[in-house]
C-alpha cells in the first residue's frame, strides 16, 4: 500500500503487486467510482505519482492515457489530468453513488430541539474565527486551563451579567461541550460531594435523566403545575428550566424561584433558551438570587446551533474543585477563541436579535394559524417551541403518514402524574422558506383531527 502526497493531493492507492499498470488502472477507477476522487479533482503529474509509487513514469503516463480514452479522466494541455466531470457516461462500472432520497426522512420537521440551522451566521462566524486565530497567542493552542480559555470566560462573564443577570466571575466559568456534557460533569461532581439524588422536572428530556443516572445519581421527579416546578425543600440537588420550562413552556413563579434558590440544596439552572423571550418581560437567571447554591448553565445550541457543541457553567466557588476534578476534557480552543471574538465583536447579540425577531414572528403565525381551529399554543411567548393541547396519537400517526415530523408531549413525560396530552411544536426548526408550508400542513392535519 502506498500513499502519495502529490500536488497537495493525498491519494491512497494500492500498487504493491507485480502488475503495477493494471493495479494503478484499477485503483484509479475504483477511487473515481466510489467517490474518493471527485469530478474535477486534479491528479498529480505522471512524474510525481511515479516517484511516489516507485514505478516507471511511462507506466503512469500510459495509465492516464488509457483512462482518458475510457472517459474516466480528462487531459488538458498545460493544466494536467483531472477526474472527468461527465460521470454519467463512464464506460465501466456503476455510477458513483449519489445519496438517494430517503422516503422515511420527513419533508417537514416540526420537532423541538434545533433552531433553524440554515440561519447559522456562517460569514460572521468565519470572520470571527479568522480574526481570533490570527490574534491568538501560541499559548492559546496548548492544553491550557481546565476551565477553558480565559478570554472566553471573561467575555462570557460580561455577556451573562449583561444579558441574563448572572453574577459571574470569569474564575468560576467552566466551558464544556454542550449542556449534556456539562450535566454529566455536574452529576459526577455532585456525586463526589456526597449528593446521591437529582430531582428533575416531571417533563423534560429523557436523555438528561439517563446522563444523571449513568453518572452516579438516582433520579426522582418533581411535579410541575401552571407556576412551574413545585418546590421540594428536601431535595439535595434539583435541575430546573426556570426561564421556560421544557417542554411545557411556563416560567417558574418568582416565589418558587426564591424558594428553590434558598432551600439550601444545589440547583442546576438549565437556561437553554433564556435569550428568546418575545413578550418584553424577560426573566433573568435565578442564579443571581443564590450564586452559592445555583449552577447556571447556558448553551450555544439554541442561540447558534447544536453542532457548535459549546456550553458554559457558572459554578459556585465551593463546587469549583469537584467540577474541575470531574471534567473530562472540554471544547476545542479554536472554537473557544472564535466564540470569544464572536461575542466581543457584537455578532452574537446581532444574531440573537435577528433570530428573536424571526422566531417571534413564527410563533405569532403558529398562534394565528391554529386559533381558528379552536386550539391555542400553551406557555409563554418564548423560545423555539410551543405546546398545543390536543389528542396525540391520531395526529402523530397522520403526521408520520404525511411526511411531517412531530413529537407528542407524552414522550417528554417521566412520571405517573405527568399525563397531559399534546403536541410539542418546534416552530424554529424548518428553514424560513419551508415554514409557511409546514404550518399549513400542520393545520390541515389538526383540522382533519377535528373532523374525526
Ligand atoms: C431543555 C434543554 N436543555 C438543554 C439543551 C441543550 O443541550 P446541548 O447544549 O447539550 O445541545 C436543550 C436542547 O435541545 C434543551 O432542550
Amino acid at each position: 500500500m502506498e500513499e502519495t502526497w502529490a500536488n497537495g493531493l493525498d491519494l491512497h492507492l494500492d500498487v504493491s503487486g507485480t502488475r503495477p499498470r493494471a493495479q494503478l488502472e484499477g485503483a484509479l477507477r475504483d477511487a473515481v467510482r466510489d467517490g474518493r476522487l471527485r469530478a474535477g479533482t486534479r491528479l498529480p503529474s505522471s512524474r510525481t505519482l511515479a516517484a511516489d509509487l516507485g514505478i516507471a513514469r511511462n507506466t503512469v503516463a500510459e495509465v492516464y492515457a488509457q483512462l482518458v480514452a475510457e472517459g474516466w479522466l480528462t487531459a488538458h494541455t498545460g493544466s494536467g489530468t483531472s477526474v472527468a466531470e461527465a460521470q454519467g457516461t463512464l464506460p465501466h462500472g456503476p455510477r458513483p453513488a449519489t445519496p438517494a432520497h430517503d422516503p422515511r426522512r420527513p419533508r417537514y420537521d416540526l420537532r423541538a430541539g434545533e433552531p433553524d440551522l440554515s440561519a447559522f451566521p456562517r460569514g460572521p462566524w468565519l470572520a470571527a474565527a479568522r480574526k481570533a486565530l490570527a490574534a491568538a497567542p501560541d499559548a492559546a493552542l496548548g492544553y491550557g486551563d481546565r476551565r477553558g480559555l480565559a478570554v472566553l470566560r471573561t467575555v462570557l462573564a460580561g455577556y451573562l451579567a449583561r444579558a441574563r443577570g448572572v453574577a459571574a466571575d470569569p474564575a468560576h466559568v467552566v466551558l464544556c461541550s454542550g449542556f449534556a456534557h456539562g450535566l454529566a460533569v455536574l452529576s459526577r461532581a455532585l456525586r463526589a460531594t456526597g449528593v446521591s439524588e437529582l430531582v428533575m422536572e416531571e417533563y423534560g428530556h429523557h436523555s438528561h435523566r439517563v446522563i444523571a443516572s449513568s453518572n452516579g445519581l438516582a433520579v426522582r421527579s418533581l411535579r410541575v403545575d401552571d407556576d412551574g416546578a413545585v418546590p421540594d425543600t428536601s431535595a439535595e440537588a434539583v435541575m430546573l428550566t426556570p426561564a421556560h420550562q421544557f417542554p411545557l413552556g411556563m416560567t417558574l413563579h418568582p416565589v418558587r424561584r426564591r424558594e428553590f434558590a434558598q432551600h439550601g440544596g444545589v440547583v442546576i439552572e438549565d437556561d437553554y433558551d433564556g435569550e428568546f423571550r418575545y413578550d418584553r418581560q424577560p426573566a433573568g437567571a435565578m442564579q443571581a438570587l443564590a450564586p452559592d447554591n445555583v449552577i447556571y448553565c447556558g448553551t450555544a445550541s439554541k442561540s447558534l446551533a447544536p453542532g457548535v457543541r459549546l456550553a458554559w457553567l457558572v459554578v459556585p466557588p465551593r463546587l469549583l474543585d469537584p467540577v474541575l476534578a470531574a471534567l473530562d476534557g472540554g471544547p476545542s480552543a479554536l472554537d473557544q477563541l472564535t466564540l470569544a471574538e464572536f461575542i466581543a465583536s457584537g455578532a452574537y447579540d446581532r444574531q440573537i436579535r435577528r433570530a428573536r425577531l424571526a422566531y417571534r414572528s413564527r410563533r405569532d403565525r403558529l398562534v394565528a394559524a391554529v386559533s381558528p381551529l379552536g386550539l391555542r399554543v400553551g406557555g409563554i411567548a418564548a423560545g423555539h417551541h410551543g405546546v398545543i393541547t390536543t389528542s396525540e396519537s391520531p395526529v402523530l400517526e397522520r403526521a408520520a403518514a404525511h411526511g411531517i415530523a412531530l413529537e407528542g408531549l407524552s414522550q417528554f413525560a417521566h412520571d405517573a402524574t405527568a399525563t397531559q396530552a399534546g403536541l410539542v411544536i418546534g416552530y424554529a426548526r424548518p428553514p424560513e422558506h419551508a415554514y409557511t408550508t409546514a404550518l399549513a400542513r400542520l393545520c390541515a392535519l389538526l383540522a382533519d383531527g377535528r373532523r374525526d
